[in-house]
C-alpha cells in the first residue's frame, strides 16, 4: 500500500517512493512482472486503454507496473511530473533529441560532457540536420554568445563528466526561457540527493540510472524525469516507439538499489572529501578538482547549488599521462573502470577511455588534458582507499 509522502524528507521518499508493498500478495518487497503483455477484460477494455480513456497496462514497451513504481521512485526524488525508464543513460539523451528536435533546430551543450552523449548529438544527430555547439556552460556569456534563432534546448551536465567543471542551472535555467528554449540537466554525477535541477528552474532531468541510483555496477539503465505533464506527453509516445525501454527485470534490480541511495551517496562522499584533501596535499600531484575543495574555481556554487559535493574527483599526477598510466596500473583496491557512482571504487583515465571517441583537439578545448585522472571513490574504508593510493604513487 503506498504512504503519503507529501512533505517528507528525501530519506524517508527514497525508502518508500514506489517502494510500496503488493496490494495484492502483501509483500513487502515489490514483485517483478516480468511479462511483455497484459490481457484485456474484453475489446471495449482494449480499446479504452488504447485511446487513454483506461488504466492500465498493455504492453512492457509502453509501460508495465515493475518499471512504473521505478519511474514514480525517481519522479518523487526529482520533485517532477512525469518519469520515463529507459534503457539506458544514453537511450535518454537519444529519446530526448528524437523527442524535442527537429531537423533545423539547434541545441547548446557543455563541452566537456560525457564524451558519448556529445558525439551522439555532434555526430550522428547533425546526420539529421539537428545542430549543436558544445561551450563551457559554467561561463554565461559563452552560453548567451552561443544562442542562435533555432536553439530549441540547453543541454548542461553539472557537475560535468571528468572535468568537474559545474554550472549554474538557475542561470542557465533563465538564459534559456528568456530565448524560449528548454533547459535539459544531465544530474547523473550528483544524483537527487545532492542536487534537484527541476527545482532550479530546469524542464527536464535525466540519469545515468547505471551510476549512484542502482548503484552496485550491475545494471545499465536511463530515468528522464520532465518539470510537466506537457513535456511528459511530448516525450512519452515518442519513447514508446523510439523502443529503448526497460526491462521489468532490470527495473526491480534498480530499485532494489535505489532504496540505498541516500545512505552510499553521504558515505561515499564522506569518503571522497578525505581522498580529496589527501590528493590536494601529496606532492606528486599537479592538481585536483574536487567541489568540496576551497580550491575548485566553482566552490561557492557547490555549497549554492548541491547539498553536498559528491563523490567524484578528477586530477592530474606530476608527470603527465606517463606518470598517471603508472598510478592506474598499480592500484589494488581501486577498480580500474569506467563507470562510476557504485559502492566500490572506480578509477580510469579519460582521454584513452570514456572520452576516447572525441577529437583530441575538442578534449582538450573542453580541458579533458591527456594526464587527467578520474575517480569515484566508494563505500570501502577510507583508509585503505590511501593506503592503495600511497601504494600507487610510491611506484610513479
Ligand atoms: C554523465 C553521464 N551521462 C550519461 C551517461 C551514459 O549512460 P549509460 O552508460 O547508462 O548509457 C554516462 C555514462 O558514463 C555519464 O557518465
Amino acid at each position: 500500500m503506498s504512504h503519503d509522502l507529501k512533505n517528507k524528507g528525501l530519506a524517508t521518499r527514497n525508502i518508500h517512493a514506489g517502494q510500496y508493498s503488493d496490494p495484492a500478495t502483501m509483500a513487502v518487497a515489490p514483485p517483478i512482472i516480468q511479462s511483455s503483455t497484459f490481457c484485456f477484460d474484453n475489446c471495449a477494455h482494449g480499446a479504452a486503454l488504447f485511446s487513454g480513456e483506461g488504466e492500465g497496462h498493455i504492453y512492457t514497451r509502453m509501460g508495465n507496473p515493475t518499471i512504473g513504481r521505478l519511474e514514480e521512485a525517481v519522479c518523487a526524488l526529482e520533485g517532477g511530473q512525469g518519469a520515463i525508464a529507459t534503457g539506458s543513460g544514453m537511450a535518454c539523451i537519444n529519446n530526448l533529441v528524437f523527442s524535442l528536435m527537429n531537423a533545423g533546430d539547434h541545441l547548446v551543450g557543455t563541452s566537456s560532457q560525457y564524451g558519448p552523449s556529445r558525439m551522439v548529438i555532434e555526430r550522428d544527430w547533425s546526420r539529421f540536420a539537428v545542430k549543436s555547439t558544445f561551450v563551457d556552460t559554467s561561463k554565461a556569456d559563452e552560453v548567451k554568445a552561443a544562442l542562435t534563432p533555432e536553439t530549441k534546448a540547453i543541454f548542461v551536465e553539472t557537475p560535468a563528466n571528468p572535468t568537474i567543471v559545474m554550472t549554474d542551472i538557475k542561470e542557465i535555467a533563465e538564459i534559456a526561457h528568456n530565448h524560449g528554449a528548454l533547459l535539459i540537466v544531465d544530474n547523473t554525477f550528483a544524483s537527487p540527493i545532492l542536487q534537484r535541477p527541476l527545482e532550479l528552474g530546469a524542464d527536464v532531468v535525466f540519469h545515468s540510472m547505471t551510476k549512484f541510483i542502482n548503484g552496485h555496477t550491475d545494471v545499465v539503465s536511463g530515468m528522464i524525469v520532465t518539470s510537466t505533464k506537457d513535456l511528459y506527453a511530448k516525450i512519452k509516445p515518442v519513447a514508446n516507439f523510439l523502443g529503448a525501454c526497460m526491462d521489468p527485470h532490470q527495473a526491480w534490480l534498480v530499485l532494489r538499489g535505489l532504496k540505498t541511495l541516500s545512505l552510499r551517496v553521504k558515505a561515499c562522499q564522506e569518503n571522497a572529501i578525505k581522498a580529496a584533501a589527501y590528493l590536494e596535499s601529496h606532492p606528486k600531484v599537479e592538481w585536483v578538482r574536487y567541489p568540496g575543495l576551497k580550491s575548485h574555481p566553482q566552490h561557492e556554487l557547490a555549497l549554492r547549488q548541491m547539498d553536498g559535493p559528491g563523490a567524484l574527483i578528477s586530477f592530474e599526477v606530476k608527470g603527465g599521462i606517463e606518470a598517471g598510466t603508472k598510478l592506474l596500473d598499480n592500484v589494488d583496491i581501486m577498480t580500474l573502470a569506467v563507470s562510476l557512482g557504485g559502492i566500490e571504487t572506480l578509477i580510469q583515465h579519460p582521454s584513452s577511455m570514456t572520452h576516447a571517441t572525441m577529437p583530441r583537439e575538442s578534449r582538450l578545448a573542453a580541458g579533458i588534458t591527456d594526464g587527467l585522472v578520474r575517480v569515484s571513490i566508494g563505500c570501502e574504508d577510507i583508509e585503505d582507499i590511501i593506503a592503495d593510493f600511497d601504494h600507487a604513487f610510491s611506484l610513479v
